[in-house]
């Protein structure tokens, strides 16, 4: 079976793929690639950690295994280590390389995304690649939301048995107006969709919707407002890292880590 959706939805959008949905149709999703093919590589885990040996390759390989041309790969932030476009070139070329349509989504490392010049972005590299912010984009019914997201850190203090029993209020704080800008702007992303006729959403984080402090936050409570089906986000990267938010169902919706490392660089089927 299949079904259209109305060409009025993508009207002077940049990133139109096709009018037509198929049912055999997936949505994938992972995050934290951080190539480096143009750039120097910033982390030391990339080369320590097992995890991350060959992970191109690897990650590669898997994605031609279980993408076909017509599935979406989101790519959930963190894709490169280059400092501007130019230092990125050969990991798009990679990106691009890659089965499906891919959506990039921005991570806290992508130094070339200005969030307010991602228009550009999209008629530098688009269609092959379509850099998702302040918009949405529509897989069948469903509007796909992103947004980086985030979660505060810490410094966190800790007492002698490791519990954290405060915070750094100036960068709590400051962190409190971060959160404060990506939930206004994934409300606008959410309402702008709402104003097209989606009533279906999967939201898109890069950090962890709460942090190991929160069990609740303004991530989880938009994901309720608005009735989201799935919550993705990457960013916890490294074993110690892996539990550090929600994952599985929880009030209601189905949260996701799709880091790479955590996934072993299969990317993770979400619809
Ligand atoms: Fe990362
Ligand atoms: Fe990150």
């Amino acid at each position: 079976m299949e079904y259209t959706i109305s060409k009025a939805f993508h009207k002077g959008r940049s990133f139109i793929v096709s009018d037509r949905i198929r049912e055999d149709m997936s949505l994938f999703a992972i995050g934290d690639l951080h190539l480096h093919y143009g750039s120097e590589l910033k982390a030391r885990m990339q080369l320590s950690d097992p995890a991350w040996a060959d992970h191109e390759e690897k990650f590669m390989d898997n994605c031609k295994r279980l993408i076909e041309d017509q599935d979406v790969l989101v790519l959930v932030g963190d894709h490169s280590w280059g400092k501007n476009l130019q230092e990125c070139e050969k990991d798009f070329e990679y990106i691009r390389l890659l089965p499906g349509k891919k959506i990039l989504t921005r991570g806290n490392h992508d130094m070339f995304w200005d969030a307010k010049k991602t228009a550009r972005l999209n008629e530098l590299y688009g269609p092959d690649l379509t850099f998702l912010q302040d918009d949405y984009f529509p897989y069948g019914d469903i509007a796909l939301v992103a947004s980086k997201g985030y979660s505060f850190e810490g410094p966190f203090y800790l007492d002698r048995k490791g519990k954290v029993i405060g915070y750094d209020e100036k960068d709590k704080e400051h962190a409190d107006k971060l959160v404060k800008r990506e939930e206004e702007r994934l409300i606008a992303s959410f309402e702008k969709a709402r104003g097209d006729g989606y009533k279906k959403f999967i939201m898109f984080l890069h950090y962890p919707p709460t942090n190991v402090l929160e069990k609740d936050s303004a991530f989880t409570r938009l994901a309720s407002r608005y009735d989201v089906l799935q919550v993705i986000y990457a960013h916890c990267h490294g074993k110690k890292r892996f539990f550090d938010s929600i994952q599985g169902k929880y009030r209601g919706r189905e949260y996701s880590l799709v880091s790479g490392d955590y996934l072993n660089w299969v990317p993770k089927k979400i619809m």
